[in-house]
Formats: structure tokens, C-alpha cells, sequence
């Protein structure tokens, strides 16, 4: 193998390296390149592909610009949506912390809508309330139109440019470079060259974003691999709660692509074959504006019981036509465009067709809420992995528990950002140089893609990887969807462990070193395997209904149980499970206890 040589691995040194360029990494990096750190952001893609521009909907802050509104308000509701798997010292930092962020946002030169007095628009989204749950629909859900992920990204990418941040964009991460001293860099491979760099750095924070892709049906883009969650598991730690995934109500039937929450928000609704807005029987309060995991459901009975829309009854209608092209136009510009495109719909004179889509990564990478990675060592469940940090949605706070509320995504990526980069900074003050490398510590990076370019003996031209991500994605469609239970499940586990172990035979055929994008999708489809097989396991292990992940053999949720969160590793005897304690404790307040969650 004539690479395994290190003259031709090219040796960088930073103070930080940020693996992923989305709203977290680059709200994190800001913080490191203003306060004269040497960061390193390197992304798989050009940072303003990264896929916070494809959120459409809003962040969420408690200004109260709209309605009246409190942060204490705003953790109770992210408390109740989770399903009390959230950790509430994490969702009160977030939640306490979002005001100010928004409008440090608005200062850094997020083009937000206005209201007319001059204050940032906001608008309703699912599973905001007042007083507690007694005062009815909160607008806490801060917009720029229907295109804040965009707005946010091209903000943070110019503010980093302008702090000297350094970019190293086409860049896949291929290996976490761990000794007993903690993580110590990255290898990456430089898709466009075709050649090998070693990032040594005194901090590495994961900043990957969420794994939609493990599924069929999604509103992600083709980039949300879970490259830190596989990064992790490669290096022997657990992922957390990976069996958790939102279906978002609303992607466009058939094709994926997401039509936001905030269509709902500014008063369209869900109908039914028979022309019924049926969300007021499962929602009796907030109707089409409860949380996720609620609508998702009922659109997938309204379907089982023959509801559905069209001439195969397999969809649901979002109605908005009579909201007025003017308002549609204004607010939500992109939604238009989208149904156009994706579905032959003008949206201001017809409903679009929808169905509930793979969205959100609720697990990830275990951290605390300094963005620190954590894991179990023996009776102790969070010992902090040194150097170590995740952020976003690649990560596992975990503020969103079993459910997320639409508009705290983009709210975690920046709160939880910020966070990390000031945690970093303590740390660099006390690890001043970088320690020396283990002089083989390149050659694992450098095997994963010799393994592919070499056709290495074991492979088999026959084995393709298109074959298995096809069907990885359709096990987990199939098996881990809105509705699950253990025959489904175990079937769906035992056919995975199969195609993940046919992965090891499979070849590519395309051998070159350059822009090959085979090797990149191979690559990916290495990361989307391990994350599949975590969520799966943990799914079929948890015999209970919570948040997101709902069985029809186990309906209740178990708190005495199942408050916990399941930690996932990979060993050579397949995922092996451990769990934690949620963390009921928040840092000032008094706790919420579980109660019933009705909308
Ligand atoms: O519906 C949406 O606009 C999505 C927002 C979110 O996932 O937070």
C-alpha cells in the first residue's frame, strides 16, 4: 500500500479542530476565532451546504413579542415534549440563555422578519404554551420568512470569515486520533486531492448534524450521514438515545422534502380523506399545533383506518390556500416554491400532499451541557472523555428528550455552541501545547480508504454498496417507523445485523483518488450502519411508548422503568446496551415531575 507512508500525510496544528460546518460548529468556531484561537472547521461540504439551511421554520426564544411569554415557560413546554427524557439542567441553560441569543444574533446580522412596531416576528409552532400549559398558544418561534436555517448559516459562515477561521472545506474525517490522554486530532481525506491530512489538535468537537439518511423517507439531506456519532463508536463509546427519531408531520408525499411546522403556525391545517380536520380528536386544545410525535401519529391512524387522501389513500392534505397569497408569499415564500417543485402544487389555490418523514436525530453523541462528551465507566455514568466535545444535532445534550419541539433545534445549535466554545476556552488555558502523537495513530484513518481503493481480497465486485444502503434504509423504514413493535423490530434487527455484515465484502468501483465520490458515499454508508444498528437495538430493547418512539404492544409509557437514557456501543459481538439516569435536576428551578402529556 504505497499511502501507508506519512510523507504523504500532510500534519496541521490548531488549537481547535470543529468537525462540520452547520450552525453549531460555525457558532462555535466564532467563539474560538474571536477570542484569537487557531481553528480548524472541516467539512465534508462547502460550509454553506451544510444542512442548517435547509431549516425553514424558526428558532425559539421567549421574547414575548407576540404573546406574552417567559423562558420558565418555555422549559416547561421543551420538559413536557421530550416525554421527561429531557436532562432539565440542560433544558433550562438552553431555554434561560435563548432571549439573549437571539438577539446577539440579530447584532451578528440575521436578517429576522419584523413585526411592525420593528421587533423580531414570531410565530406559533407545535407544543408552545403560556403559564404553564394554562394560557394557552405561546408565538415564541423567531423567523426570517420560512428560511432562518439560511439566514443563520450565511450569517455565522460571513462572521467567521471576517474572525480568521480556518476552512477546510470537501474534507471527510475519517478517524478520531484517542490515547489515554483523551482525543488528541483527526485524520480527514481531502475528497478533491485525494490525499490524507492529520489534524492535531488540543480540542476536537464533533459538530456533524443529525443521520436522517438511515432512513428511506426524509426531509434530510443527503449529507446527514452521522459521521461524529460513527466517529464515536469507532473509537468505542456509546451513542445515546439514538432510538428516538422525529418523524416530522409534514414532508412532501413521496419525495421527502420537508414543508415546515410554521405553515401550521400561521393557521393551515391537516384534513383527511373524508375532508376532516381530525387533529381536534387527538388534540383536543392545540389541534394541529401539537407536538410531533402526536400529529405524526395520528396521521399514521387516520391512514391505517383508511383516511387517507388519493386515490391509494396513503396521504394526508395541509390545507393553507385560504390563508391569502399575500401572507403565503410573505411568510412563507420557500414553502410555495417547494410544493411547486416537489409536489406540482400552487399552495396558494390547492393543499399539499404530506406524510410524516424521517427529521430529527434526537440521540447522538452523550455531552453534557458544556458540549463535553461524556460516557459510563463503570457506577460512573458521565466521566468526561478529555479533549473531547459534541454540538447540534449530532450531539445528545439531551434537551429534546424523546420529542423535540419545532424551533429548538436551530435554538441548540447556537445556545449549545456558544456554550462549547467557552468551555473549550478554559480548557486551552490549561492545555497549553499539544502532546506528542503515537507515531501509528494516522494508519487506522488511512486503512479505511485503502480497504475501499485497494479491492482488498475479501471484497466482492458482486456486493454493492447502493445494494445495502438501499435496503439498510428500507429495514429501518419498514421496522423502526412511527409505529414499532417486537415482532416488526427484531426482524428488522436480525435483517440489519445481515446487511451490516455484508458491508465488509462489498466493493466500489470506481478506484480513483480524485472527487471520488463512490469512496465518499462508501464512507457514509460505513457511518449510517453503525448509527441504523443502535437505533434499531435500542428500540427493540425499550418496552415502553415515550415521545417519539411508540409501540403498539407496550402503549404506556413506563417511568418507573424507562427514565433512563440507553447508551449503544459496537463491539465485536454486535451493539451492546447500558443505561443512565435522566438528569430530573435543573440548575435552579424546581424540577418537573411526569405527568400525563395531553394537548
Ligand atoms: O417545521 C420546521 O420548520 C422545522 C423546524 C424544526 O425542525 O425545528
Amino acid at each position: 500500500m504505497a499511502y501507508l507512508s506519512t510523507d504523504k500525510v500532510e500534519h496541521h496544528f490548531h488549537d481547535v479542530v470543529i468537525i462540520g460546518a452547520g450552525g453549531a460548529g460555525l457558532r462555535c468556531a466564532l467563539q474560538l476565532a474571536d477570542a484569537n484561537c487557531r481553528v480548524a472547521v472541516v467539512s465534508k461540504v462547502l460550509p454553506t451546504r451544510s444542512h442548517t439551511v435547509a431549516a425553514q421554520g424558526g428558532m425559539n426564544a421567549a421574547l414575548g413579542n407576540v404573546s406574552s411569554d417567559h423562558w420558565h415557560w418555555h422549559m416547561y413546554d421543551t420538559v413536557k415534549g421530550s416525554d421527561y427524557l429531557g436532562d432539565q439542567d440542560a433544558i433550562e441553560y438552553m431555554c434561560r440563555a435563548a432571549p439573549r441569543m437571539v438577539r446577539e444574533l440579530e447584532h451578528q446580522g440575521v436578517p429576522f422578519s419584523r413585526l411592525d412596531n420593528g421587533t423580531i416576528y414570531q410565530r406559533p409552532f407545535g407544543g408552545q404554551s403560556r403559564e404553564f400549559g394554562e394560557g394557552g398558544q405561546a408565538s415564541r418561534t423567531c423567523a426570517a420568512a420560512d428560511r432562518t436555517g439560511h439566514a443563520i448559516l450565511h450569517t455565522m459562515y460571513q462572521q467567521n470569515l471576517r474572525a480568521g477561521t480556518h476552512f477546510y472545506d470537501e474534507f471527510f474525517a475519517l478517524d478520531l486520533m484517542m490515547d489515554d490522554n483523551g482525543c488528541q486530532g483527526v485524520m480527514a481525506w481531502d475528497i478533491a486531492e485525494g490525499r490524507y491530512h492529520l489534524f492535531q489538535a488540543k480540542a476536537v468537537i464533533l459538530a456533524t448534524g443529525g443521520a436522517g439518511r438511515i432512513f428511506q423517507m426524509t426531509t434530510n439531506a443527503h449529507i446527514c450521514t452521522g459521521d461524529g456519532g460513527a466517529l464515536v463508536l469507532d473509537a468505542g463509546l456509546p451513542v445515546e438515545d439514538m432510538e428516538f427519531f422525529q418523524f416530522h408531520p409534514t414532508g412532501i408525499a413521496g419525495v421527502g422534502p420537508l414543508i415546515t411546522e410554521a405553515v401550521r403556525g400561521e393557521g393551515g391545517y391537516l384534513l383527511n380523506g373524508e375532508g376532516e380536520r381530525f387533529m381536534e380528536r387527538y388534540a383536543p386544545t392545540a389541534k394541529d399545533l401539537a407536538s410531533r410525535d402526536v400529529v405524526s401519529r395520528a396521521i399514521a391512524v387516520e391512514i391505517r383506518e383508511g383516511r387517507g387522501c388519493g386515490p391509494n389513500k396513503d396521504h394526508i392534505l395541509l390545507k393553507l390556500d385560504h390563508l391569502g397569497a399575500e401572507l403565503i408569499m410573505k411568510r412563507l415564500p420557500n414553502i410555495h416554491e417547494l410544493a411547486l417543485r416537489f409536489a406540482d402544487v400552487d399552495c396558494t389555490k390547492e393543499p399539499i400532499p404530506v406524510l410524516p418523514t424521517a427529521h430529527y436525530t434526537m440521540g447522538g453523541v452523550p455531552t453534557n451541557r458544556f458540549g463535553e462528551v461524556v460516557y459510563a465507566d463503570g457506577d460512573e455514568k458521565e466521566r468526561v472523555m478529555e479533549s473531547l466535545y459534541a454540538i447540534g444535532e449530532a450531539a445528545c445534550a439531551s434537551v429534546h428528550g424523546a420529542n423535540r419541539l419545532g424551533g429548538n433545534s436551530l435554538l441548540e445549535i447556537i445556545v449549545f455552541g456558544r456554550a462549547c466554545g467557552d468551555q473549550v476556552l478554559k480548557h486551552l488555558g490549561e492545555k497549553q501545547y499539544h502532546p506528542k502523537l503515537d507515531p501509528d495513530c494516522w494508519k487506522s484513518g488511512v486503512a479505511r480508504v485503502e480497504r475501499w481503493l485497494s479491492g482488498a481480497p475479501e471484497q466482492d465486485d458482486s456486493v454493492r454498496i447502493s445494494g445495502i444502503r438501499d435496503e439498510m434504509e428500507r429495514i429501518m423504514q419498514e421496522h423502526c417507523s412511527v409505529y414499532r413493535n417486537e415482532a416488526v423490530m427484531a426482524e428488522g434487527v436480525e435483517h440489519l445485523e445481515r446487511t451490516a455484515a455484508s458491508l465488509s465484502s462489498a466493493s466500489i468501483k470506481d478506484r480513483g483518488r480524485v472527487f471520488n465520490t463512490e469512496l465518499v458515499e462508501a464512507l457514509e454508508l460505513e457511518n449510517l450502519m453503525g448509527l441504523a444498528r443502535a437505533a434499531a437495538s435500542g428500540a427493540l430493547a425499550r418496552t415502553e411508548s415515550r415521545g417519539a418512539h411508540a409501540r403498539d404492544d407496550y402503549p404506556e409509557r413506563d417511568d418507573e422503568q424507562w427514565m433512563k437514557h440507553t447508551l449503544a456501543s459496537i463491539g465485536e459481538n454486535g451493539v451492546k446496551l447500558d443505561y443512565k439516569p435522566v438528569r430530573t435536576v435543573p440548575m435552579s428551578v424546581d424540577s418537573f415531575p411526569p405527568k400525563k402529556r395531553v394537548y
